[in-house]
């Protein structure tokens, strides 16, 4: 169990799309998800990809009881999604602000689709076919936009909505 580091925004390895997981249950996908976890939970985030830690592999983890950085979010579970992919299910969307561990310091508001279904497998190969909506199918988006070696200011359309996160909101950080 290890800290990694995690890369910041200018690094090209996060521009990298990332390649699908082929074996399932393995000690070394399982030392990756450690990490992972141990990382998320060391810089107080609320998701993270396996790219981030400079592994180029289609693994995310995401969720939390209740977070510090998003006093007003509902709970996410907390879920270890490999393979993804993402089906919005209808056309609407909707701004709302995001921050990455990657761009640390800032937020931006980033329209994403309100209602998604999600798929892909956990650590054993397991399906996992969710529906959800709101802060979870956005945490679920930025996460796997990750995979596909986008970064969330990409994103943004307004970028005066884009700044310093104690700037933006006095008590965040
Ligand atoms: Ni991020």
């Amino acid at each position: 169990m290890t800290v990694q580091t995690i890369l910041r925004m200018g690094d090209p390895r996060l521009l990298q799309p990332a390649l699908p997981v082929t074996a399932f249950a393995t000690g070394e996908l399982q030392a990756l998800i450690k990490d992972m976890q141990d990382t998320m939970q060391a810089a107080g985030g609320v998701g993270l990809a396996a790219v981030q830690i400079g592994v180029g592999l289609q693994v995310v983890i995401f969720g939390f009881e209740s977070s510090a950085r998003y006093p007003d979010a509902d709970t996410v579970p907390e879920t270890i999604l490999i393979n993804p992919l993402i089906t919005p299910l209808d056309e609407e969307t909707e701004d709302g602000w995001e921050g990455c561990q990657s761009v640390p310091g800032l937020r931006g508001l980033v329209p994403r689709s309100r209602h998604i279904r999600y798929q892909g497998c956990d650590e054993n190969g397991q399906p996992i076919d969710r529906t959800v909506s709101g802060f979870h199918a956005r945490v679920v988006q930025h996460e796997c936009d990750h995979l596909q070696g986008v970064l969330y200011p990409m994103r943004i359309r307004d970028l005066s909505r884009f700044g310093f996160t104690d700037v933006l909101f006095p008590g965040l950080e």
